[in-house]
Protein backbone atom coordinates (compact mmCIF):
# COMPACT_ATOMS: atom_id res chain seq x y z
CA UNK A 1 0.00 0.00 0.00
CA UNK A 2 1.36 3.94 -0.47
CA UNK A 3 0.42 6.37 1.86
CA UNK A 4 1.00 9.28 -0.27
CA UNK A 5 4.70 8.80 -1.39
CA UNK A 6 5.30 6.42 1.52
CA UNK A 7 5.38 2.71 0.53
CA UNK A 8 4.32 0.40 3.27
CA UNK A 9 5.15 -2.79 3.14
CA UNK A 10 2.98 -5.89 5.31
CA UNK A 11 -0.80 -6.13 5.83
CA UNK A 12 -1.78 -5.02 8.76
CA UNK A 13 -0.60 -2.18 11.37
CA UNK A 14 -1.20 -1.36 14.92
CA UNK A 15 -4.18 0.66 16.17
CA UNK A 16 -3.83 3.79 18.08
CA UNK A 17 -4.90 3.27 21.74
CA UNK A 18 -4.95 5.59 24.75
CA UNK A 19 -3.18 4.59 27.38
CA UNK A 20 -2.05 1.71 25.89
CA UNK A 21 -0.27 2.02 22.40
CA UNK A 22 2.65 4.21 23.95
CA UNK A 23 6.29 3.35 22.69
CA UNK A 24 6.98 0.10 24.71
CA UNK A 25 4.20 -1.68 22.79
CA UNK A 26 4.54 -0.11 19.34
CA UNK A 27 8.13 -1.33 19.42
CA UNK A 28 7.23 -4.55 20.59
CA UNK A 29 4.35 -4.85 17.96
CA UNK A 30 6.63 -3.74 15.37
CA UNK A 31 9.30 -6.43 16.26
CA UNK A 32 6.53 -9.14 15.39
CA UNK A 33 5.70 -7.67 11.95
CA UNK A 34 3.36 -4.41 12.48
CA UNK A 35 3.55 -2.51 9.13
CA UNK A 36 3.46 0.32 10.80
CA UNK A 37 1.98 2.16 13.95
CA UNK A 38 0.75 4.98 15.42
CA UNK A 39 0.88 7.47 18.13
CA UNK A 40 -1.99 7.32 20.80
CA UNK A 41 -4.02 10.60 19.64
CA UNK A 42 -2.71 13.51 21.07
CA UNK A 43 -4.59 17.14 22.05
CA UNK A 44 -3.98 19.76 19.09
CA UNK A 45 -4.99 21.79 22.23
CA UNK A 46 -2.70 20.80 23.96
CA UNK A 47 0.18 20.80 21.79
CA UNK A 48 -0.25 24.29 20.65
CA UNK A 49 -0.41 25.70 23.99
CA UNK A 50 3.24 23.50 24.61
CA UNK A 51 1.78 21.16 27.25
CA UNK A 52 4.04 18.76 28.38
CA UNK A 53 2.24 15.53 28.24
CA UNK A 54 1.03 16.43 24.68
CA UNK A 55 4.61 16.46 24.18
CA UNK A 56 5.78 13.39 25.61
CA UNK A 57 3.09 11.30 23.68
CA UNK A 58 4.03 12.68 20.36
CA UNK A 59 7.42 10.98 20.37
CA UNK A 60 8.62 8.73 18.11
CA UNK A 61 11.23 6.19 18.64
CA UNK A 62 14.06 4.51 15.63
CA UNK A 63 12.49 1.37 16.39
CA UNK A 64 9.03 1.67 16.01
CA UNK A 65 8.80 3.13 11.91
CA UNK A 66 6.80 3.69 9.88
CA UNK A 67 4.82 5.96 12.29
CA UNK A 68 2.49 8.53 12.19
CA UNK A 69 1.43 10.89 15.20
CA UNK A 70 -2.69 11.47 15.66
CA UNK A 71 -4.04 14.60 16.39
CA UNK A 72 -7.60 15.23 17.61
CA UNK A 73 -9.14 18.96 17.91
CA UNK A 74 -12.07 20.69 16.56
CA UNK A 75 -10.77 23.84 15.02
CA UNK A 76 -9.06 23.99 11.83
CA UNK A 77 -6.95 26.68 12.77
CA UNK A 78 -5.50 24.87 15.87
CA UNK A 79 -4.88 21.47 14.43
CA UNK A 80 -2.99 22.94 11.38
CA UNK A 81 -0.87 24.93 14.03
CA UNK A 82 -0.28 22.01 15.99
CA UNK A 83 0.89 19.64 13.54
CA UNK A 84 3.79 22.61 12.98
CA UNK A 85 5.28 21.45 16.24
CA UNK A 86 4.55 17.37 15.73
CA UNK A 87 6.42 17.51 12.57
CA UNK A 88 10.00 17.57 14.23
CA UNK A 89 9.16 14.31 15.84
CA UNK A 90 9.83 13.54 11.87
CA UNK A 91 6.15 11.05 11.62
CA UNK A 92 5.86 9.47 8.77
CA UNK A 93 2.30 10.32 8.39
CA UNK A 94 -0.54 12.70 10.37
CA UNK A 95 -3.52 10.96 11.23
CA UNK A 96 -6.72 13.17 12.24
CA UNK A 97 -9.09 11.49 14.59
CA UNK A 98 -12.85 11.44 13.99
CA UNK A 99 -13.61 8.65 16.08
CA UNK A 100 -13.01 9.11 19.12
CA UNK A 101 -16.02 8.39 21.19
CA UNK A 102 -15.11 9.59 24.97
CA UNK A 103 -17.32 12.42 25.55
CA UNK A 104 -14.19 14.35 26.68
CA UNK A 105 -13.38 14.48 23.11
CA UNK A 106 -16.70 14.00 20.89
CA UNK A 107 -18.49 16.56 23.53
CA UNK A 108 -15.52 19.33 22.88
CA UNK A 109 -16.52 18.87 18.91
CA UNK A 110 -13.01 16.78 18.05
CA UNK A 111 -12.91 13.13 17.63
CA UNK A 112 -16.65 11.33 16.38
CA UNK A 113 -18.14 14.34 16.74
CA UNK A 114 -16.33 15.68 13.02
CA UNK A 115 -18.67 12.85 11.42
CA UNK A 116 -21.55 14.92 12.70
CA UNK A 117 -20.12 18.13 10.35
CA UNK A 118 -18.54 16.68 7.15
CA UNK A 119 -17.85 20.43 6.06
CA UNK A 120 -15.75 21.08 9.25
CA UNK A 121 -14.14 17.74 8.58
CA UNK A 122 -13.04 18.63 5.14
CA UNK A 123 -11.50 21.82 6.22
CA UNK A 124 -9.48 20.26 9.28
CA UNK A 125 -8.11 17.72 6.66
CA UNK A 126 -7.65 21.52 3.83
CA UNK A 127 -6.03 23.18 6.77
CA UNK A 128 -3.36 20.24 8.24
CA UNK A 129 -2.75 19.16 4.30
CA UNK A 130 -1.25 23.04 4.01
CA UNK A 131 0.91 22.51 7.03
CA UNK A 132 1.99 18.82 5.91
CA UNK A 133 2.95 19.77 2.42
CA UNK A 134 5.17 16.17 1.30
CA UNK A 135 3.73 14.30 5.07
CA UNK A 136 0.68 12.65 3.82
CA UNK A 137 -2.45 12.98 6.30
CA UNK A 138 -4.62 10.12 7.12
CA UNK A 139 -7.75 9.99 8.63
CA UNK A 140 -9.67 7.56 10.90
CA UNK A 141 -13.21 7.78 10.69
CA UNK A 142 -16.17 5.85 12.12
CA UNK A 143 -19.32 4.52 10.17
CA UNK A 144 -21.02 7.54 11.25
CA UNK A 145 -22.53 9.29 14.30
CA UNK A 146 -25.73 6.59 14.87
CA UNK A 147 -27.39 4.35 13.03
CA UNK A 148 -30.02 7.03 11.47
CA UNK A 149 -26.70 8.83 10.38
CA UNK A 150 -24.55 6.41 8.84
CA UNK A 151 -21.84 9.01 6.37
CA UNK A 152 -18.39 7.54 6.33
CA UNK A 153 -18.43 7.38 2.44
CA UNK A 154 -19.74 11.27 2.47
CA UNK A 155 -16.52 11.98 5.21
CA UNK A 156 -13.68 9.98 3.23
CA UNK A 157 -14.75 11.83 -0.26
CA UNK A 158 -14.39 14.72 1.52
CA UNK A 159 -11.18 13.92 3.18
CA UNK A 160 -10.28 12.75 0.02
CA UNK A 161 -11.15 15.60 -1.73
CA UNK A 162 -9.07 18.00 0.97
CA UNK A 163 -5.97 15.99 0.30
CA UNK A 164 -6.03 12.81 2.95
CA UNK A 165 -3.41 9.86 1.83
CA UNK A 166 -5.95 6.95 3.67
CA UNK A 167 -8.63 6.75 5.39
CA UNK A 168 -8.89 3.94 8.11
CA UNK A 169 -12.71 3.02 8.78
CA UNK A 170 -13.70 1.32 11.69
CA UNK A 171 -17.06 0.08 11.18
CA UNK A 172 -19.23 0.98 13.93
CA UNK A 173 -21.07 4.48 14.49
CA UNK A 174 -20.25 6.66 17.98
CA UNK A 175 -23.28 5.62 19.37
CA UNK A 176 -21.92 1.32 19.02
CA UNK A 177 -18.86 2.42 21.36
CA UNK A 178 -16.82 -0.70 20.42
CA UNK A 179 -19.56 -3.65 21.71
CA UNK A 180 -21.62 -4.43 18.48
CA UNK A 181 -20.03 -6.78 15.65
CA UNK A 182 -17.95 -4.10 13.34
CA UNK A 183 -20.27 -3.63 10.19
CA UNK A 184 -18.18 -4.50 7.44
CA UNK A 185 -20.51 -3.26 4.83
CA UNK A 186 -19.81 0.61 5.52
CA UNK A 187 -15.71 -0.28 4.89
CA UNK A 188 -16.81 -2.15 1.17
CA UNK A 189 -19.00 1.68 0.83
CA UNK A 190 -16.33 3.41 1.58
CA UNK A 191 -13.93 1.60 -0.34
CA UNK A 192 -15.81 2.07 -3.80
CA UNK A 193 -16.26 6.10 -2.95
CA UNK A 194 -12.69 6.83 -2.45
CA UNK A 195 -9.68 6.16 -5.13
CA UNK A 196 -7.07 6.67 -1.81
CA UNK A 197 -6.25 3.25 0.29
CA UNK A 198 -8.81 2.15 3.01
CA UNK A 199 -7.48 0.59 6.04
CA UNK A 200 -10.52 -1.58 7.46
CA UNK A 201 -10.50 -1.81 11.06
CA UNK A 202 -12.91 -3.57 13.99
CA UNK A 203 -12.99 -6.85 15.26
CA UNK A 204 -9.80 -8.46 13.40
CA UNK A 205 -8.26 -11.31 16.37
CA UNK A 206 -6.30 -13.63 14.09
CA UNK A 207 -4.95 -14.60 10.09
CA UNK A 208 -8.65 -15.76 9.66
CA UNK A 209 -10.79 -12.57 10.53
CA UNK A 210 -7.71 -10.73 8.92
CA UNK A 211 -8.60 -12.42 5.78
CA UNK A 212 -12.12 -12.07 6.18
CA UNK A 213 -12.18 -8.50 6.52
CA UNK A 214 -9.89 -8.19 3.13
CA UNK A 215 -12.21 -10.48 1.25
CA UNK A 216 -15.68 -8.72 2.63
CA UNK A 217 -14.72 -5.15 1.86
CA UNK A 218 -12.51 -5.38 -0.77
CA UNK A 219 -9.97 -3.03 1.82
CA UNK A 220 -6.23 -2.25 1.39
CA UNK A 221 -4.74 -2.67 4.39
CA UNK A 222 -6.05 -3.51 7.74
CA UNK A 223 -5.82 -2.25 11.64
CA UNK A 224 -5.73 -3.99 15.02
CA UNK A 225 -6.59 -2.80 18.25
CA UNK A 226 -7.66 -4.94 20.83
CA UNK A 227 -6.81 -8.02 19.12
CA UNK A 228 -2.90 -6.98 19.69
CA UNK A 229 -3.56 -6.49 23.49
CA UNK A 230 -1.58 -9.23 25.71
CA UNK A 231 -0.83 -10.83 22.36
CA UNK A 232 1.05 -8.15 20.29
CA UNK A 233 2.54 -11.83 17.99
CA UNK A 234 -1.46 -11.61 15.97
CA UNK A 235 1.15 -9.66 13.44
CA UNK A 236 3.34 -12.53 12.89
CA UNK A 237 -0.02 -14.63 13.07
CA UNK A 238 -2.01 -12.21 10.55
CA UNK A 239 1.45 -12.20 7.83
CA UNK A 240 1.60 -15.95 8.25
CA UNK A 241 -1.76 -16.71 7.35
CA UNK A 242 -1.86 -13.55 4.17
CA UNK A 243 1.39 -14.60 2.64
CA UNK A 244 0.93 -18.39 2.93
CA UNK A 245 -2.19 -19.38 4.48
CA UNK A 246 0.09 -20.94 7.54
CA UNK A 247 -2.06 -20.55 11.54
CA UNK A 248 0.43 -20.25 13.59
CA UNK A 249 -0.92 -21.17 17.50
CA UNK A 250 -0.39 -19.21 20.65
CA UNK A 251 2.80 -19.04 22.06
CA UNK A 252 3.33 -21.03 24.53
CA UNK A 253 2.59 -19.89 28.02
CA UNK A 254 6.34 -19.57 29.13
CA UNK A 255 6.82 -17.69 25.62
CA UNK A 256 4.12 -15.61 26.45
CA UNK A 257 5.28 -14.91 30.30
CA UNK A 258 8.55 -14.07 28.79
CA UNK A 259 6.90 -11.54 25.90
CA UNK A 260 5.10 -9.73 29.01
CA UNK A 261 8.10 -9.28 31.47
CA UNK A 262 9.82 -8.21 28.38
CA UNK A 263 7.35 -5.42 27.42
CA UNK A 264 6.93 -4.57 30.96
CA UNK A 265 10.36 -3.84 31.61
CA UNK A 266 10.09 -1.86 28.65
CA UNK A 267 7.42 0.53 29.93
CA UNK A 268 9.84 1.12 33.16
CA UNK A 269 12.69 1.86 31.21
CA UNK A 270 10.79 4.27 28.77
CA UNK A 271 8.61 5.77 31.60
CA UNK A 272 9.86 5.20 35.22
CA UNK A 273 9.42 2.36 37.56
CA UNK A 274 6.67 3.74 39.51
CA UNK A 275 4.25 4.55 36.71
CA UNK A 276 5.41 1.13 34.44
CA UNK A 277 4.36 -0.64 37.12
CA UNK A 278 1.05 1.05 37.47
CA UNK A 279 0.50 0.59 33.76
CA UNK A 280 2.03 -3.06 33.64
CA UNK A 281 -0.87 -4.07 35.70
CA UNK A 282 -3.70 -3.46 32.99
CA UNK A 283 -0.89 -5.34 30.17
CA UNK A 284 -0.59 -8.34 32.44
CA UNK A 285 -4.27 -8.85 32.19
CA UNK A 286 -4.57 -9.00 29.18
CA UNK A 287 -1.23 -11.52 28.43
CA UNK A 288 -2.90 -14.03 31.12
CA UNK A 289 -6.13 -13.73 29.64
CA UNK A 290 -6.92 -17.48 28.95
CA UNK A 291 -4.31 -19.27 31.08
CA UNK A 292 -5.31 -21.78 33.61
CA UNK A 293 -6.59 -20.02 36.92
CA UNK A 294 -6.04 -16.70 35.43
CA UNK A 295 -8.59 -15.00 37.60
CA UNK A 296 -6.57 -15.07 40.58
CA UNK A 297 -3.33 -14.74 38.79
CA UNK A 298 -5.10 -11.69 37.66
CA UNK A 299 -5.60 -10.81 41.53
CA UNK A 300 -2.44 -10.67 42.07
CA UNK A 301 -1.13 -8.72 39.03
CA UNK A 302 -3.80 -6.43 39.81
CA UNK A 303 -1.80 -5.40 42.78
CA UNK A 304 1.66 -5.51 41.66
CA UNK A 305 4.73 -3.39 43.33
CA UNK A 306 7.69 -4.02 41.54
CA UNK A 307 8.79 -6.15 38.41
CA UNK A 308 10.71 -8.82 41.17
CA UNK A 309 7.13 -9.41 41.84
CA UNK A 310 6.10 -9.35 38.20
CA UNK A 311 8.77 -12.04 37.01
CA UNK A 312 8.06 -14.26 40.73
CA UNK A 313 4.47 -14.42 39.44
CA UNK A 314 5.47 -15.46 35.52
CA UNK A 315 7.55 -17.97 37.02
CA UNK A 316 5.29 -19.45 39.06
CA UNK A 317 2.82 -19.13 36.19
CA UNK A 318 4.84 -21.36 34.11
CA UNK A 319 5.25 -23.89 36.46
CA UNK A 320 1.57 -24.35 37.24
CA UNK A 321 0.88 -24.81 33.42
CA UNK A 322 3.91 -26.81 33.18
CA UNK A 323 5.73 -25.20 30.31
C1 LIG B 1 -8.07 1.39 24.92
C2 LIG B 1 -8.37 1.97 23.58
C3 LIG B 1 -7.88 3.21 23.24
C4 LIG B 1 -8.15 3.76 21.98
N1 LIG B 1 -7.59 4.97 21.65
C5 LIG B 1 -7.74 5.46 20.38
C6 LIG B 1 -7.05 6.63 19.96
O1 LIG B 1 -6.27 7.24 20.70
N2 LIG B 1 -7.29 7.07 18.70
C7 LIG B 1 -8.12 6.40 17.83
O2 LIG B 1 -8.29 6.83 16.68
N3 LIG B 1 -8.77 5.29 18.20
C8 LIG B 1 -8.57 4.79 19.44
N4 LIG B 1 -9.16 3.62 19.79
C9 LIG B 1 -9.96 2.86 18.79
C10 LIG B 1 -9.06 1.85 18.06
O3 LIG B 1 -8.03 2.50 17.35
C11 LIG B 1 -9.89 0.98 17.09
O4 LIG B 1 -10.45 1.82 16.12
C12 LIG B 1 -11.01 0.22 17.79
O5 LIG B 1 -10.56 -0.39 18.98
C13 LIG B 1 -11.62 -0.85 16.86
O6 LIG B 1 -10.63 -1.77 16.46
P1 LIG B 1 -10.48 -3.23 17.16
O7 LIG B 1 -11.80 -3.92 17.08
O8 LIG B 1 -9.38 -3.90 16.39
O9 LIG B 1 -10.12 -2.96 18.59
C14 LIG B 1 -8.94 3.06 21.05
C15 LIG B 1 -9.45 1.81 21.39
C16 LIG B 1 -9.17 1.25 22.63
C17 LIG B 1 -9.72 -0.11 22.96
Amino acid sequence: MKIGNLEIEGYAALAPMAGVADRAFRELCVGYGAAYVVSEMISSKGVSMGDKKSKALMQLSAAERPAGVQIFGSDPEVMANSVKSVLAVQPQFIDINMGCPAPKIAGNGGGASLMRDPILAEKIVNAVKKVCGDIPVTVKIRSGWDDMHINAGEVAKRAENAGASAITVHGRTRQQMYAPPVNRDIIAEVKKSVSIPVIGNGDITDGISAAEMLESTNCDFLMIGRGALGRPWIFQQINAYLSDGRILPEPPVSERMHIMCRHIQMICAYKGDRIGIHEARKHAAWYTKGIHGAAAYRRQLGQLESTAQLEEIAYKICLENQI
